[in-house]
């Protein structure tokens, strides 16, 4: 099978995603005649594998959401300045949603912006971080409070750049692949990886190309993530240090959307069950984690950045998944109790 293709379509700023085994073979064709040099931001535990003729500066950031800071941003570009690193040349993000935001907002701000690409060597970065346009860095006063949008001039999504990642990482990559499952990806896993990935790719293309700021539609890729933030905000309060994978996260906050939509009488019971069913058959975990704290999670989803007006859910109904605001923190609390006695999620 060749490499598949996905186009972003945003009139002169559209690129493309390309997606198969050995798709990073694509990448010297992409870079234009006046590149002279190749800044690529990445991570010690990713293999990297570049073949291009211009000069490459690799620079390894940290792993984990500390490489998301100013700190981190700053060394990054300092390092771009000593390699001189030109308005008209290249910055490669290679590695998962952590180094494409960094390297992301990086580029977006080096020289009031500079072409980048995207290697997405996570299945989240490939499904979701990678594509889009949103970069961003974390301050201590929450995660992603600081970033752009700046899209990228292609995202290569070379499918066998899995084969090192870690399994917990490939199971973080199912928890958005699950959210797409409610996004129109009708029986993802019955499919290649290949193409789980080019369906994956090409519902969030259309998401961006139809609202690349995040004005209206797109807000509809947030399904699950009220809870998904809240849920891993208090996991590191509790455990300082991440306590749950944000996939893990994602799958929780799906049922307790559905949950939410079922005692708002926007859905049934079977509906419910299906949410269930897809969220167990990527093989996630359903249940709220033991130290999962009702009062506070409502105290974090309160601040989410998403939320508008009062609590903020994307929830699914007759009509499919729309954004409903000022939700009752009572019934939020009451639904969060039972979740957590439920036997069945
Ligand atoms: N910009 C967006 O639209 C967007 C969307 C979703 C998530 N995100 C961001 O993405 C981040 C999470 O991304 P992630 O789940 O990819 O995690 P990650 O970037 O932290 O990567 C997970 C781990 O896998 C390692 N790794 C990556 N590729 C590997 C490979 N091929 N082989 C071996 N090890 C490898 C990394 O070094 C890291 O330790 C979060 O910061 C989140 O905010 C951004």
């Amino acid at each position: 099978m060749g490499i598949r293709r996905v186009q972003v379509e945003l009139e002169e700023r559209s690129y493309p995603i390309l997606i198969g085994g050995g798709a990073l073979s694509e990448l010297p064709g992409l870079i234009g005649p006046k590149v002279s040099k190749v800044a690529v931001v990445t991570q010690a535990s990713i293999p990297l594998s570049l073949d291009i003729h211009q000069p490459v500066k690799v620079i390894t950031v940290p792993d984990g959401e500390v490489a998301k800071s100013f700190v981190t941003l700053e060394r990054v570009i300092s390092e771009f300045v000593e390699f001189g690193l030109s308005r008209a040349d290249l910055v490669i993000g290679f590695g998962g949603g952590v180094v494409t935001d960094l390297a992301g907002f990086a580029a977006s701000i080096y020289h009031r912006g500079v072409t980048l690409v995207n290697v997405p060597t996570t299945l989240l970065g490939m499904v979701d971080a990678a594509i889009g346009g949103k970069t961003a860095i974390n301050i201590r006063e929450g995660k992603n409070l600081v970033g752009s949008f700046h899209q990228p001039r292609a995202v290569i999504c070379d499918t066998s750049l899995l084969e090192t990642l870690p399994p917990e990482e490939i199971l973080c990559g199912r928890g958005e692949m699950a959210k797409y499952a409610f996004l129109g990806a009708d029986n993802l896993l019955q499919l290649p990886l290949d193409a789980q990935v080019e369906v994956c790719a090409a519902i969030k293309a259309q998401f961006v190309s139809s609202d690349e700021t995040e004005g209206g539609g797109r807000a509809l890729l947030n399904y699950g993530h009220t809870l998904a933030h809240a849920l891993e905000a208090q996991g590191d309060l509790v455990g300082g240090e991440q306590r749950i994978k944000h996939g893990q996260a994602v799958a929780i906050g799906l049922i307790f959307a559905a949950r939410l939509a079922l005692s708002l009488g926007r859905i049934d019971e079977s509906r419910l069950d299906e949410h269930l069913a897809v969220v167990r058959s990527f093989g996630l975990d359903s249940k709220l984690p033991g130290w999962a704290d009702p009062d506070s999670l409502i105290e974090l989803m309160r601040r989410d950045k998403k939320a508008i007006d009062g609590l903020t859910f994307v929830l699914d109904g007759q009509g499919g998944l729309e954004v409903v605001q000022s939700i009752d923190p009572g019934l939020i609390r009451s639904e969060l109790e039972l979740m957590a006695r439920d036997k069945r999620s």
